[in-house]
């Protein structure tokens, strides 16, 4: 028996699959740290050397974040309460989207609860039946799922191969979208963004870029993979950043145009359907980006 990712399955054995997965050495664990997220770590009760964590700029524990958000805690309590079309909407969030666009030189910036929900909500409100999305293999897993929610049709090309992807381009249907992590999460290579960004022009086709491995990392002042290259994106370009990794909070963001995010604020279902970020989290984040603008080395 082999219930692989997505396999259609009629009957579920799931004591005989968790057996055979055990069997097989592919059982997950959880580990359960007793400590701050750093190079050092209590990990089940046992001091640890650490270094398999997102934390990239080791803010996870920074002062400095811990005491906006206590701030943050102290004006606005704990949670948002209600979704951000509703009354959920804080200053808070509302500052960290203007700092977050004016940090990027872009026009908008929109926060979401998660990357995951991030990419479901940028690629779903933008695309959907009729359209095709032609997404690098090696994707992250956020960025799969959200093609198959949005109901476009996925095309696949082999990883950072611009041959393979042009002839998708060229085969594609309704309106094209390019979809690919900056920073491959997996094998920690980049995506070859100029050759992406003229692909994207010629074929009128939105790109989105994942960058949550990118932002706080690449580029000569960490504003990701687009400095990195020398590039600067077209209107055509939406970036994902996730605020659980190098800004070491929880949350994520799509920074773009005016109007892609006025349609992610209308339509994008993760953004209109879920309870907003609690907002002394904003807080800690615009204390992550203050020190990722102030201390660019
Ligand atoms: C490339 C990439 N995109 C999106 C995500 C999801 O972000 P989040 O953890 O904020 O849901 C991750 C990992 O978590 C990732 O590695």
């Amino acid at each position: 028996m082999d219930y692989g990712e997505g396999d259609a399955i009629t009957k579920h054995d799931w004591t005989q699959w968790l057996d055979e997965r055990a069997a097989a050495g592919l059982i997950r664990r959880l580990t359960v740290a007793g400590s701050p997220q750093g190079p050092r770590m209590r990990i089940d009760g046992r001091e640890r050397l650490a270094f398999c964590s997102n934390d990239y700029l080791g803010l996870a524990n920074d002062p400095r974040l811990a005491a906006a958000m206590h701030a943050g805690i102290d004006r606005y309590g704990v949670g948002a309460g209600s979704a951000h079309l509703i009354n959920g909407h804080f200053e808070s969030h509302d500052r960290l989207e203007v700092e977050l666009a004016d940090w990027l030189g872009v026009e908008d910036a929109r926060l979401f609860s998660t990357g995951y929900m991030a990419n479901l909500g940028v690629v779903g409100a933008l695309v959907g039946r009729g359209d095709t999305v032609i997404a690098d293999r090696l994707n992250h897993a956020s960025l799969i799922d959200a093609v198959q929610l949005s109901g476009a049709r996925l095309s696949r090309y082999r990883h950072n191969d611009l041959a393979d992807l042009e002839a998708r381009l060229e085969r594609a249907s309704g309106e094209r979208m390019i979809l690919t992590d900056g920073v491959f999460s997996m094998d920690g290579d980049v995506a070859p963004l100029a050759e992406l960004v003229e692909l994207a022009e010629r074929f009128d086709a939105w790109l989105i870029v994942d960058e949550a491995h990118a932002f706080g990392v690449l580029g000569q002042t960490g504003r990701g993979s687009f400095e990195a290259a020398g590039l600067v994106p077209g209107e055509r370009v939406l970036r994902v950043g996730t605020l659980g990794k190098a800004f070491g909070t929880a949350g994520a963001f799509v920074a773009g145009g005016a109007e892609p995010l006025e349609v992610l604020l209308q339509r994008a279902r993760t953004y209109l359907f879920t309870t907003a970020q609690p907002p002394a989290v904003a807080e800690a984040s615009r204390a992550a980006l203050a020190i990722v603008r102030d201390e660019a080395w």
